[in-house]
């Protein structure tokens, strides 16, 4: 099959489309990257089913995957050829998405196993590296609870991309779909509705909050841009 010429590719890891918090900012950021000049593939891992990985290492001896799906036969070419990733996902349990996560664990093919100093290291295939951005959205506000999906995405940048994590957007306080994009009324009456118990102030700050994680979001997408125009 042919590679695929994509700049960056942008891949959705929540179930609730485009009405997810971290699809919103996904969304931000693509249509910057677009307006920059770049072409972007996008992918919802939701959407398209991804079986997961079967663990059976063929592809440490053969290099291909057994599974021949999508996955295989249209997101590696798109992947390989691209200079920049995007992964947005709700954070479930401290961690990302089922479905975000089995689509990571299918670019075990994409990993290289070799020995150095009697150690066993895994280490990207890639030809051409890439940076990466991630956006996730979170019911709660404490950091710790974006943590291990934070451990999953270094793992993926550090094992398969071979660049960097040049940024991570946090959407923070936002249970509900869409709460990140809500105008004040809205959010005043979705926040009696969850019980919690919301004056002017904080209604404010909430807004002022998904305001600057949207405006975080194009910002990573100008900065992948930048990396992506030096490498
Ligand atoms: C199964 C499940 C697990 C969740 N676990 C957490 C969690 O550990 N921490 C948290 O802050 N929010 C948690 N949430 C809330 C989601 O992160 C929140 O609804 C977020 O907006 C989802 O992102 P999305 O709108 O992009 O899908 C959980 C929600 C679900 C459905």
């Amino acid at each position: 099959m042919a590679v695929s010429a994509y700049d960056v590719l942008a891949v959705s890891g929540s179930p609730r489309g485009v009405k997810g918090n971290s699809t919103i900012l996904l969304e931000v950021a693509k249509k910057r990257l677009k307006e920059l000049g770049f072409s972007v593939f996008s992918f919802d891992c939701c959407e398209t089913r991804i079986e997961p990985c079967r663990g059976c290492l063929k592809c440490n001896q053969s290099g291909i995957c057994v599974q021949k799906d999508v996955f295989s036969e249209m997101i590696l070419p798109i992947f390989e050829g691209c200079y920049g990733v995007i992964l947005s996902s709700p954070v479930y349990f401290w961690d990302v998405s089922a479905q975000l996560k089995s689509f990571i664990d299918r670019f075990r093919v994409a990993i290289r196993v070799s020995v150095e100093r009697e150690r066993i290291v895994c280490l990207p295939k890639v030809s051409r590296k890439k940076d990466v951005v991630v956006f996730f959205a979170q019911g709660e506000v404490r950091s710790s609870h974006y943590s291990g999906a934070l451990n999953t995405v270094n793992a993926f940048v550090k094992g398969v991309c071979g660049g960097r994590l040049l940024d991570v957007v946090v959407a923070r306080a936002v249970p509900l779909s869409r709460q990140i994009d809500l105008e004040r009324e809205s959010l005043s009456k979705v926040l009696k509705v969850l019980g919690v118990d919301a004056d002017e102030k904080y209604v404010e700050r909430l807004l002022r909050e998904y305001a600057n994680a949207k405006s975080r979001a194009e910002k990573a997408a100008e900065r992948l841009a930048e990396a992506i125009r030096k490498s």
